[in-house]
């Protein structure tokens, strides 16, 4: 493998006495982008933070093209920071706050004039130069936001949750430009995000955080299709919970018998729930099948399909809309799952309880 860009090694970050960064590591390739996913409070601003050197970490290192750049004061490192929402300065115009950086770094007027409309045009916004924060929507303020990181030239685009605060329309319309403009500087890019979706369709890699940790990362089809763990799984995109007993290394659900990737994580005899994504799973009409049709909703091109059966709790599948025209709600159905491994997770008090009441009816 190359150098990468840019690698965070070892780095643990404490306030007090909670450990916030727990020996993290993470690289970034040249002009990749990794968005880096977890809930709230996992550690990810503070990871960007570490970067860009807003704060300073316990211990661990950070390297720029193999140098250790840990000591080098914010205003020193080459980085470009987009915030959420509102970080723009009022009383500047929007050429004025994309030049800023320029200016603290002694560029003289007129290229900073001339790079500043390079950029304003870049994110679409030769229009509106002149105007102030105020007068510019939420959409056009983080498109200023993103032209003022990139003046620059950095080494390192830092975004945390840019387009969070933006309704959906426009955040998936800056999705597409920030990835494309991304794309066309070939500039490595740290993404911050809590939307699985946003993560999935801009990235080229996904971390995905857990308590100040890196739990899996992967490109978005590995950790989609090939989660390590039941958190992973759950938290980037949609899963049934099929409860199941773990026997052999398999989990008997809906018929099948399912190898357990995440076998280790649990004892042989344990009680667990298959996690199984919508789209995983076959429904057919069926005059003899265990499951009834509860509710269909179109949502598109494909159709969501909720049925029950013995299992109780109900089961989504997701199908082309096409195909769902077949299902009549109130009519029987079979379900067939269409792979043969899964990951576990550890079921629900209730999730176990319904497992004793209805294995018998299943077996
Ligand atoms: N300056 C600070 N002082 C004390 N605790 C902080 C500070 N900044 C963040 N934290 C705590 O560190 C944890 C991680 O925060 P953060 O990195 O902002 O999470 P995320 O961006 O994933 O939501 C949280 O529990 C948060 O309360
Ligand atoms: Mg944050």
């Amino acid at each position: 493998m190359t150098q990468p860009r840019i690698q965070l090694k070892n780095v643990t970050k404490s306030y007090g006495s909670k450990t916030v960064l727990n020996n993290l590591n993470l690289h970034l390739g040249d002009a990749e982008m990794v968005a880096l996913l977890g809930p709230s409070g996992c550690g990810k601003s503070t990871t960007l933070k570490v970067l860009a050197g807003l704060e300073h970490s316990d211990s661990g290192e950070i390297l720029v093209d193999g140098k250790n750049i840990s000591k080098v004061p914010t205003r020193k490192r080459k980085m470009g920071i987009v915030f959420q929402a509102y970080s723009l300065f009022p009383h500047m115009t929007a050429k004025d706050n994309v030049g800023y950086g320029l200016r603290i770094r002694g560029t003289d007027t007129a290229a900073r004039r001339k790079r500043a409309e390079e950029l304003l045009e870049l994110v679409g916004l030769s229009e509106h130069m002149d105007k102030f924060p105020v007068q510019m929507s939420g959409g056009q303020q983080q498109r200023v936001a993103l032209a003022r990181a990139l003046a620059i030239s950095p080494e390192l685009l830092l975004l945390d949750e840019p387009l969070s605060a933006l309704d959906a329309k426009v955040r998936s319309q800056l999705r597409d430009e920030i990835r494309r403009i991304q794309l066309s500087e070939g500039i490595s890019t740290l993404l911050v995000t809590h939307d699985q979706e946003e993560a999935l369709v801009m990235a080229d890699r996904i971390g995905v955080m857990n308590a100040g940790i890196i739990e899996q990362i992967g490109t978005p089809s590995e950790l989609y299709h090939q989660p390590k763990s039941a958190f992973i799984s759950e938290f980037v995109g949609v899963v049934n919970r099929l409860p199941g007993i773990l026997h052999d290394g398999h989990i008997h659900v809906l018929g099948s018998s399912l190898f357990v990737t995440n076998e280790h994580q649990f004892a042989s005899g344990d009680t667990a729930v298959a996690l199984v994504r919508p789209e995983e799973i076959e429904v057919n009409a069926d005059p003899a099948g265990k499951h009834v049709v509860l509710n269909k909703q179109l949502r598109g091109i494909f159709t969501s399909v909720t049925l029950t059966g013995p299992e109780r709790s109900p089961i989504r599948v997701d199908m082309s809309s096409r195909n769902a025209e077949a299902l009549q709600i109130g009519e029987p159905a079979s379900l067939r799952i269409q792979r043969d491994d899964t990951v576990i997770g550890s079921p629900t008090k209730k999730e176990s309880e319904s497992l004793m009441e209805y294995q018998e009816e299943i077996l």
